[in-house]
This record gives structure tokens, C-alpha cells and sequence, in this order.
């Protein structure tokens, strides 16, 4: 009898075709370094999902303590079946909470990270403003709240964007092959610049997945984002922007920056200071 080949489950596939928490932590402490003279030890997580970000952060350093805080319980029990029983003793260092980030209460953190864009599930100032406002209240007094945001010329046209992950072993063994993951930006609204994203995959020879995450979103600006995050009490909102490099992609060096030339696509980092 021939076996239908079984699709891995996605949480594997959004994980490594959409983060990159090696690198996120390692702007997030390098910033924080800079700016404070010591080192970030305490660190929140907010929209953690599988808190891939938080168990990568307590793993790094005997020092570092996370807190992740998700709304949906069913993604952080995949993280807790998946990836924090890979992070061995270093579980006693982290706390996923379910709840909602606007009123999770959590220890004060050195670093609030928000990250894959999460936030723009709030659509109106107010709304943003206000989760701001309550990551900075997350924070202690020297903290940072770190974002990141999309944009370009391409980032306001509907399009899809296919590209092919590798195959890799995930932590438990499970084996995942070749498959394609394509962002599709399926509904950008010029009025109001509210978007609709999907996520699908593909994986030759076992099946596709269309739809396989949804995002109906407020693409903002990063003037806006600046200006919220003043309205929040943040004193002040640098923005970080990586080079090229000679293929004409990111070269995944971020800088503050107060000028920058537009781009098909870029991916910054908003960094609220207190
Ligand atoms: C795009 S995923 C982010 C996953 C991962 N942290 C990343 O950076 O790729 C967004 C997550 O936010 C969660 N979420 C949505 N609204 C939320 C809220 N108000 N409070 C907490 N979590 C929320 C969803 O359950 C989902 O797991």
C-alpha cells in the first residue's frame, strides 16, 4: 500500500521561513549595549507564538531570564512541546504567559521585542499608541522596545513572492524537506493602507498548503511609528536599516540612519528608547 506522505506540521515551516531569532537577539543586545553600558539580561517576548525568540534568549546566557506572552494557547503548547523541552534547565528562566499583550503583566524587562511586524494588528493610532504605551510600562527604566516593519516600492502592491527554505532536522527529529513558502500580499488599500497577507506552502511530491496564515493588518510608516512611540512617553525612536550587498540584497547590518534611499523592500527596525 502506497502512504500519503504526511504534511509536516506548519509551525515548523513558519519557523524557519519566517524568523530569524539569531540575528533579531543579537541587534536587540548589541543596541542595548550600546546605549546602557551593560549588558540586557531580562527580556519580553510579546506575540511569542512558539516563543522560538524567548527560548533562543534564555539559552544564551545563564543571566538571561524571558517572558513570552501569546493570546493563543494552542501555539504556545506547540512551543512547549517542540521547543522548550530542547532548551533543557534554561526552562526555569522563561515563563510563557496566554494573554493579551495590553494587559499581560509581567516583570519590568530590559527588552520588549515585537517582532514579524505582530503589531499591526492595531489598525488605529489610538489602538497602537496604547500598546506603546504598555510595552513601555513593561520596561524598565533604561529598556528598549524593540519593533521591526516592512516597506518598499513593493511593499504596497499586491504580489507574490515565492522562495524555496531548505531542508533541515528540527529539534525533535522531525525531519523537513525542500518546500516553498510564498508571501503573498493579496489586498493593499491606498486609503487606508490596511493589507491582507498569506502565508502558503508548498513541498514537492507530499502537498500545499494555501492560506496557511492570515494577516489583516495596518501597514504603517515609519514616521508614524516614530511619532506614536513619542506619544507613548518614549523619549526618543531611532530607526535602523540595513546596506546591500553587491547582489543587490540585504546585507543584514543595521544602522541607525536619518536618510535612506527607497527600495523594492526593505525590513527596518524601530527601536523605542526610554
Ligand atoms: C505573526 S505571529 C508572531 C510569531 C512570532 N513571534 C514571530 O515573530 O514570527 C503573531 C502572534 O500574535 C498572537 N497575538 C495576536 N494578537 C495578540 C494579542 N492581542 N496579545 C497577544 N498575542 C497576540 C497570535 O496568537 C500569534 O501567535
Amino acid at each position: 500500500m502506497k502512504m500519503k506522505k504526511q504534511f509536516p506540521d506548519l509551525h515548523y515551516l513558519y519557523e524557519a521561513a519566517v524568523q530569524g531569532v539569531g540575528a533579531d537577539l543579537d541587534f536587540a543586545a548589541r543596541v542595548f549595549k550600546k546605549k546602557n553600558g551593560r549588558k540586557a539580561a531580562d527580556l519580553r517576548e510579546d506575540f511569542c507564538g512558539t516563543a522560538a525568540l524567548a527560548c533562543e534568549w534564555v539559552s544564551r546566557s545563564p543571566k538571561h531570564r524571558a517572558w513570552g506572552v501569546d493570546i493563543d494557547q494552542p501555539t504556545l503548547d506547540w512551543g512547549l512541546a517542540h521547543n522548550v523541552p530542547y532548551i533543557g534547565e534554561n526552562a526555569g528562566k522563561l515563563d510563557l504567559i496566554c494573554g493579551d499583550v495590553l494587559t499581560a503583566k509581567t516583570p519590568p524587562a530590559d527588552l520588549v521585542l515585537a517582532l514579524n511586524f505582530s503589531y499591526c494588528i492595531f489598525k488605529t493610532r489610538e489602538q497602537l499608541r496604547n500598546y506603546f504605551i504598555k510595552a513601555r510600562s513593561a520596561l524598565k527604566k533604561d529598556g528598549l522596545l524593540v519593533l521591526d516593519i516592512y516597506g518598499g516600492t513593493e511593499a504596497i502592491e499586491a504580489k507574490l513572492e515565492p522562495r524555496d527554505v531548505g531542508a533541515f532536522t528540527a529539534k525533535d527529529g522531525t525531519k523537513i524537506p525542500v518546500f516553498e513558502y510564498t508571501w503573498d500580499q493579496n489586498i493593499y488599500n491606498v486609503i487606508d493602507h490596511h493589507v491582507v497577507n498569506y502565508i502558503h506552502f508548498d513541498i514537492p511530491k507530499v502537498g500545499k498548503i494555501k492560506k496557511a496564515f492570515t494577516y489583516d493588518w495596518r501597514l504603517w510608516t515609519l514616521p508614524e511609528l516614530q511619532e506614536l512611540l513619542f506619544e507613548a512617553g518614549f523619549e526618543s525612536a531611532e530607526v535602523y536599516l540595513h546596506g546591500w550587498n553587491k547582489d543587490g540584497e540585504s546585507d543584514e547590518t543595521y544602522r541607525p540612519r536619518k536618510n535612506y534611499e527607497n527600495a523594492l523592500g526593505w525590513v527596518a527596525y524601530i527601536v523605542g528608547i526610554n
